[in-house]
């Protein structure tokens, strides 16, 4: 069985109530319900903190036994050297998701500190691009 891990980063546990016009009104919960009944041969595991350095550790925790990260550092993307150099330290190949366009919004989310070390980039299309990931492993 594959094992698998989404990584949220800050503010992510605020989805549904959290600007749903650029995020939905889904719970993360509701979500990752559905995508488990789709997916049942897949073990997905969820990993959500406001705080760096716990996304960090975590990440050290899973990069040398798992089959796949699949991270939304959401604002961390765009500021944290050290999560884009513990993407970079780990085994584990990490898909970067993010839940909006980032690329037609401001200016400063266009910059990512993940993307050079991922194994790819999906983003834009709702929380279905948490799907999209699951589905590239
Ligand atoms: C986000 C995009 C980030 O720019 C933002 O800070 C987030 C969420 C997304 O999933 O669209 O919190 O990562």
């Amino acid at each position: 069985m594959k094992k698998l891990i989404i990584i949220n980063g800050p503010n992510l546990n605020l989805l549904g109530k959290r600007e749903p016009n650029i995020y939905g009104s889904l719970s993360f919960t509701e979500f990752l319900d559905e995508i488990k009944h789709k997916y049942p041969d897949v073990m997905i595991e969820h990993f959500q903190s406001n705080i760096e350095g716990e996304i960090i550790d975590k990440l050290h925790d899973v990069g040398f036994n798992y089959d796949g990260v699949i991270l939304n550092a959401a604002a961390y993307t765009h500021t944290s050297v050290g999560i884009g150099d513990a993407v970079k330290a780990i085994e584990t190949p990490v898909v970067e998701v993010h839940i909006s366009n980032t690329f037609s919004r401001e200016e400063f989310r266009h910059q990512s500190y993940i993307s050079p070390n991922a194994r790819g980039v999906i983003l834009g299309f709702g929380l279905q691009s948490y799907e999209l990931a699951i589905q590239s492993f």
